[in-house]
């Protein structure tokens, strides 16, 4: 399919973050978007964080449809977004705005402005990544958190999303492993504040005991030199039945290899970046974005031997 040419009409959306460069989100959403036949262009700019609320504001006047904000941006843009979707607010942290206008009919997103511009004109934050994590897990490895009993390795800000979700899902059990330690017992009180029946424990789980899914959302992986995000001495892998790597490059992580070794069925953290930006472009255009189309460009561009080398979401 040929890209029609940037005009006068062109709308933009686009992913701020710092570094952005690596960014796979403008292959696979501006994929989507040709598919759809929207006239818009999806572009990653590099922000600073000292410039997010000027950018914000500028994508805002400039009749940007909306935005997905990466590392390092998504707690500061959740304070700067003017609405917050309930099921965001918990996380305080978001990915993606979505501006609407203040019309006669009320408050409307840009795709339904046709040719006037709204005098005033508002954000509202959503967190695409949480819907995400629980949309990979339970097609790739057909996992529901309900009931279940899972080890969390890592918790800064994907993990800490990942267990609140799953807590909001009806786990179980979640055991919560991080390097440092302060943070794994504040999410722990967080958890246990809105989810009180929820057994939240730090450490790994006793030796006796098995998990139903280990995930991996830790750094560790992304690159060679890396040591292993879980203690062997404390967790054999063979106590899971499933593995998750929130890490999507390389495909196939050394925490990803052991697992398979230990006969977990696993998967990679390719769909959760695939559906955090599927869910992302349905808000913007109110229609259902092409996923086979997307999942193809996002494997093209992540898999292929040209590709960037920094490996970050
Ligand atoms: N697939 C996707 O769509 C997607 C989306 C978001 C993130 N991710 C991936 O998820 C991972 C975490 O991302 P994030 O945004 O949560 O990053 P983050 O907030 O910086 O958290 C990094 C986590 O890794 C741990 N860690 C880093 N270096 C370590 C080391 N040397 N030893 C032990 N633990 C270490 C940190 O522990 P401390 O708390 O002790 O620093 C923390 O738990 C990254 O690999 C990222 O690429 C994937």
């Amino acid at each position: 399919m040929n890209t029609p040419p940037i005009n006068a009409s062109t709308r933009y959306c686009g992913l701020f973050g710092c570094p952005v460069r690596h960014s796979a989100s403008p292959a696979f959403q501006n994929a989507g978007i040709l598919a759809m036949g929207l006239n818009w262009r999806y572009l990653a700019l590099e922000v600073l964080p000292e410039n997010l609320p000027g950018a914000i504001e500028g994508a805002k006047a400039m009749g940007f449809i909306g935005l997905n904000l990466t590392v390092p941006h998504k707690e500061q843009a959740f304070r700067l977004a003017d609405e917050v979707e309930d099921s965001a607010r918990l996380l305080g942290s978001i990915n993606t705005l979505l501006f609407e206008g203040l019309t006669e009919e009320g408050w409307l997103p840009v795709r339904d402005w046709g040719g006037n511009t709204p005098r005033q004109i508002r954000s509202v934050g959503y967190n695409t990544d949480a819907e995400a994590i629980i949309r990979a897990l339970g097609e790739d490895l057909g996992f529901s958190p309900a009931g279940k009993k899972i080890l969390i390795l890592g918790t800064g800000g994907a993990g800490r999303v990942a267990a609140l979700r799953l807590a909001t899902e009806g786990a179980a059990v979640l055991y919560l492993v991080n390097r440092t330690l302060s943070k794994a017992e504040s999410l722990r009180r967080e958890i246990e504040t809105h989810y009180p029946a929820l057994r939240v424990h730090i450490g790994y789980p006793p030796q006796t005991e098995t998990v139903d899914l280990v995930m991996n959302s830790t750094s560790l992986g992304l690159r060679e030199a890396d040591p292993l995000p879980w203690d062997g001495q404390q967790f054999c892998l063979k106590r899971s039945a499933l593995a998750f790597d929130m890490i999507y490059r390389p495909a196939c992580t050394p925490f990803l290899e052991a697992a398979r070794a230990a006969g977990c069925r696993s998967a990679n953290g390719l769909s959760m970046l695939l559906y955090q930006g599927v869910t992302a472009l349905k808000l913007w255009s109110g229609a259902e974005p092409p996923v086979e189309t997307m999942r193809a460009a996002l494997r093209e561009h992540v898999y292929s031997p040209s590709s960037p080398a920094l490996p970050h979401a």
